[in-house]
């Protein structure tokens, strides 16, 4: 049932912010201002590198949590998508912590990495939305979110869910691992929890998105730069519309741009920069602005302030309110979204059942 939405993608965008306030109660718990893992045998403490496999979308959920793991926790991530992994014969030191990221928990690369991780001794969390699933079942440690059925090939809300979780591990673990005060930890929940709120924000943006469909429906390219924990989002932000409405799309480390991708810039390739204020901020806008002097349009998603400082002589910009760098990806995710979802219903295609695709892939 879609409800009100014509298609179950937009009814999954908009569910994100009850569904992640729904995931993020069974791993906060807000009177004690901490954050809660369920019950496990192994001592996390003792956890030395992490190792994430994923694919699609839940591997970028991975690229940004191996920022969260090391910044917070200190702890070194390596990270594969399934498929290499299985083939390159990761060195992997028994009892180091094996995560797998999965919305189905049936995707045959990943499981078979799974398999494999276990072989070689390593301890098996996942991240998975089907409690069911065949990953849910092999785990030692599982970690479910709680997104509901999700329908839509492209993944919208299992991806917001499972930051929702790793962000929850990546505070457990800097606790266990002394690297968190009571304080600190206190305002992670916190501002965890206002997450619902902050994606509510985001989706009020839609109309606004919606109307600037057409500047990026007729574009045969489209590139997407981010920096730090940004740049996973643009992965994701690249995958998202080439998957839905068949238009090249490719994301970028903003910094790499000089290093070969600037060569394709010119006013018939729209440039989506996803850039909040922070640390960041001015190096992404100098990118940006070689972009821009090169006649490149860009869209540029950042917060009030960032719009201010670097608005000017961008063809559209879509504001998001200012929030902790923790849960500006689960944020940010809202209007790139949006903006896949719009580019596509205007051009026409089939969004919740894009061609060649499956919504689980379960052959290698
Ligand atoms: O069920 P999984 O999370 O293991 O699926 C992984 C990918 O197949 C999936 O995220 C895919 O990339 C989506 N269609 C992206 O929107």
């Amino acid at each position: 049932d879609k409800g009100n939405h014509r298609h179950f993608m937009a009814k999954e965008i908009y569910e994100q912010p009850v569904v992640v306030a729904q995931t993020l109660r069974s791993y906060l718990r807000r009177m004690e201002n901490q954050v809660a893992l369920p019950d496990m045998d192994f001592d996390l403490a003792g956890v030395r590198r992490i190792t994430i496999v994923a694919c699609g979308t839940s591997y970028y959920a991975g690229l940004i949590a191996k920022y969260w793991f090391e910044t917070f926790a200190r702890v070194p991530v390596d990270i594969d998508v399934a498929s290499e992994f299985r083939y390159r014969d990761p060195v992997l030191e028994p009892g180091g912590l094996a995560l797998f990221i999965s919305q189905s928990g049936e995707t045959a690369d990943t499981l078979a990495a799974l398999r494999h991780a276990r072989a070689e001794r390593q301890i098996i969390a996942v991240v998975v939305n089907v409690p069911t699933s065949s990953m849910a079942r092999e785990a030692d440690l599982l970690l479910p979110t709680h997104a509901g059925p999700e329908i839509g090939v492209a993944s919208t809300k299992a991806f917001t869910c499972q930051l929702a979780v790793l962000a929850a591990l990546a505070a457990n673990l800097a606790r266990v691992k002394g690297r968190l005060s009571p304080e600190e930890e206190a305002e992670i929940v916190y501002h965890l929890s206002e997450a619902p709120a902050a994606m509510n924000d985001a989706l009020s943006h839609d109309e606004e998105i919606e109307a600037m469909a057409h500047l990026i429906a007729p574009a045969r390219d489209v590139l997407y730069l981010g920096r730090g924990q940004d740049y996973p989002m643009a992965l994701e932000g690249a995958l998202k519309l080439k998957e839905i409405s068949y238009i090249h799309a490719e994301g970028y480390a903003a910094g790499e741009m000089k290093h070969g991708p600037i060569a394709l810039i010119d006013d018939a390739v729209p440039v989506i920069v996803i850039a909040p204020s922070g640390p960041l901020f001015e190096k992404t806008v100098s990118n940006m602005q070689e972009v821009q002097a090169r006649g490149g349009k860009v869209v540029l998603i950042s917060d009030a302030e960032g719009i201010a400082a670097a608005g000017d002589g961008c063809m559209a910009t879509i504001e998001m309110p200012r929030v902790h760098p923790l849960i500006v990806p689960l944020v940010y995710a809202v209007p790139v979204q949006l903006l896949a979802y719009h580019v596509a219903v205007a051009k026409g295609t089939d969004v919740d059942q894009p061609r060649n695709l499956a919504k689980s892939v379960t052959v290698e």
